[in-house]
């Protein structure tokens, strides 16, 4: 398979028209509205506007050169209950999306839930419920059926540890809870189930040979130095379960890749672990075509005496992004690395991308040179690793657009387009133009 390129999107984050068209209400439309949680009273009601400005979105897009494109369906835009009654507008909008995408000889993939769940389900336990499995299969169905005839490649669910973690545990994101460990591992593994039988859902509803991904955080950890035992206490690190949070690497894809859940944390969480029924585990790691990772950043750590992790502090000034995060490109390197070792699976960077101080200058132009220099810092790690023969398939950019950031409105940008949220005017910032030619460049060789 080609090296792909591209950039990607989330519904919610860009669509806006949030009370149109029959859509339903999700957790993020209720949560957004509710004073405090979200910074400034900010909401997806408008957004970007793609859900009306689609076409020249993607006309951006193909200016751009990218070979696909990663966007995610709204599950209450098809099913404004979650379940039940089906919103022919919805499907249409993205029957629509779709085959402009396709036009411009672009090729879709499809992420089925980046965090929108519909508010009726949350209503009813949403991820708590273990029920959950079977909405998220019965709306892959739905979803699947109908575009699987132009779309191949599908994206099952979008960092889990964030909407399980950041959702229900630290209360940082929709719908703002902080519940027990119970009932944060119940969640989790309820979500994993959803991902098992979205994957079933997807194999059997295909119209053709479908690939098929998932995608969770990297929670990438990289050695301080290239010295032997620094690399291991990184692995080992990157790869530790026992640990109160569930933002880790291995809870997740083990349980999907190994089909179980790793020893030290079942021993770490022990009667907080969730009820697992027979079988639960063979589904949840129905084999999966690539894992997909979403990585920004990573702390680094070197090897006590006794070979444990210690983690190094960054030095005084070092560079951050606009959201305080560790410009740290050798989490392209270490990342793919450490997960291709491990679970054997080709690698998507289906995320990656900066929080920059951008606005348009004098001169009617964005010059973000951090982003570029970001962008191409972290490319050269990537393709670093790709050329030690780790099956390395391609690289999304987030974001196209400068979007809502969820809990941080729209304070952060992360487009390589920037959008004047009061006029919707986008602008392509200069890394839109670098990535075009870097991208030339690169076919070119
Ligand atoms: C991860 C999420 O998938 C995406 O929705 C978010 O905007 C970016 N990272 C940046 O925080």
């Amino acid at each position: 398979m080609d090296f792909k390129f591209g950039v990607a999107t989330a519904a919610y984050q860009i669509e806006g028209a949030a009370y149109e068209d029959g859509k339903g209400l999700s957790i993020w439309d209720t949560c957004s509205k509710h004073k405090g949680l979200v910074r400034d009273g900010h909401t997806g009601d408008v957004a970007c506007d793609h859900y009306h400005r689609y076409e020249e979105d993607i006309e951006l897009m193909k200016e751009l050169g990218i070979d696909a494109y990663r966007l995610s369906i709204s599950w209450p835009r098809i099913l404004p209950s979650g379940k039940g009654a089906i919103n022919q507008k919805g499907l249409d909008f993205y029957d629509s999306l779709i085959d402009s995408i396709l036009e411009k000889g672009i090729t879709p993939y499809i992420t089925l839930f980046h965090w929108d769940l519909p508010y009726d389900l949350y209503k009813e336990g949403g991820w708590l419920n273990r029920n959950i499995a079977d909405w998220f299969s019965d709306y892959t169905d739905i979803v699947v059926s109908k575009f699987s005839d132009r779309v191949k490649n599908w994206i099952t669910l979008n960092e889990p540890q964030c909407f399980i973690g950041h959702g229900l545990q630290i209360g940082a994101h929709a719908p703002f809870l902080k519940l027990p460990q119970r009932d944060v591992l119940n969640g989790a593994h309820n979500a994993l189930l959803a991902h098992g039988k979205s994957v079933q859902a997807i194999r059997a509803a295909s119209k053709q040979d479908c690939i098929i991904g998932f995608c969770p955080v990297g929670a990438v950890i990289s050695p301080e130095t290239n010295k032997k035992e620094d690399i291991e206490a990184a692995r080992r690190e990157m790869f530790r379960c026992d640990i109160d949070t569930v933002f880790n690497a291995a809870w997740w894809s083990d349980a999907v890749f190994f089909g179980k859940y790793p020893e030290d944390g079942i021993n770490y969480h022990g009667e907080n672990l969730p009820k697992i029924k027979q079988g639960d585990m063979e589904i949840i790691s129905q084999p999966v075509d690539f894992y997909g990772v979403n990585i920004y950043d990573c702390p680094r750590v070197y090897a006590g005496e006794n070979g444990e992790a210690i983690y190094a502090a960054f030095a005084q000034g070092f560079p951050r992004t606009n959201f305080d995060w560790a410009v740290t490109p050798e989490a392209l390197y270490w990342g793919p690395k450490f997960l291709y070792e491990r679970y054997k699976k080709p690698i998507i960077v289906t995320e990656n991308g900066l929080a920059g101080m951008d606005w348009v200058c004098e001169d009617e132009k964005v010059h973000d040179a951090m982003r570029i220099d970001y962008m191409s810092r972290y490319l050269k790690e990537l393709l670093k690793a790709k050329g030690e023969s780790i099956d390395i398939q391609g690289y999304f950019a987030w974001s196209l657009l400068d979007n809502f950031e969820w809990a941080e409105g729209y304070f952060r940008r992360f487009g390589i387009v920037y959008v004047d949220f009061e006029t919707q005017k986008r602008t392509p910032k200069d890394s839109y133009y670098w990535y075009r030619d870097y991208i030339k460049n690169f076919k070119n060789k």
